[in-house]
């Protein structure tokens, strides 16, 4: 088994960059048929979700707008389930079609916690467009009609998702050898 290094914590590919590019892709394709005429605004969550965001905008092939509001939740490899929001959204989202994009949705809480928030500004419809879902580790109720990949709840690092800021720059998706 080939193992990278990330801090103190030793990793192997689980989802190769390939495997990713064609499934972002994919996704891309169905988001642009889906909100074609309804110029959507992407609204993608710093930090874990830059890479993922920026290969799927460049898919999609309908007038469109991203912004990026910024939200942090985790500490180490634990969920700290206390979303704080760091920077906030300035664009004017009543009456828009708004695309949530994030990296990886855990145990819900952080998304559920931003969609509540959004959904007091009179968005016309709020869609989350997920990368990554552990189905296992959720804790809310959510509708998640955009999602990459199903893992189990093992903690993963690469493609913009971090271990304690590290491995973001890696192109591949890798978890955590145990
Ligand atoms: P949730 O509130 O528990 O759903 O946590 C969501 C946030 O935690 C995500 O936006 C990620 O930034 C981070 N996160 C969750 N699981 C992982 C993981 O396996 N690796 C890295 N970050 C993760
Ligand atoms: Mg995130």
């Amino acid at each position: 088994m080939n193992t990278i290094k990330v801090k103190d914590l030793d990793f192997t590919v689980s989802i190769p960059r390939e495997e990713i590019q064609k499934r972002v892709a994919e996704l891309a394709r169905q988001i642009s048929k889906d909100m074609e005429g309804k110029n959507p605004l992407f609204v993608a969550v710093l930090n874990g979700s830059f890479v993922f965001a920026a290969d799927l905008i460049r898919g999609v092939d309908t007038p469109c707008e991203i912004t990026f509001i910024r939200l942090a939740s985790y500490v180490g490899t634990e969920s700290s389930g206390n979303v704080q929001e760091l920077m906030g959204l300035k664009e004017d989202i009543s009456g828009r079609s708004v695309v949530v994009v994030e990296d990886i949705i855990d145990s819900g809480l952080t998304m559920k916690g931003l969609i509540d928030s959004l959904k007091k500004q009179n968005p016309a419809e709020i869609r989350i467009a997920s990368l990554l879902v552990k189905p296992g580790n959720m804790k809310v109720e959510l509708d998640i009609p955009y999602c990459c990949f199903r893992i189990p709840n093992d903690f993963i690092v690469g493609y913009g998702l971090d271990y304690d800021g590290f491995g973001r720059n890696l192109a591949d998706i890798y978890t955590v050898v145990k």
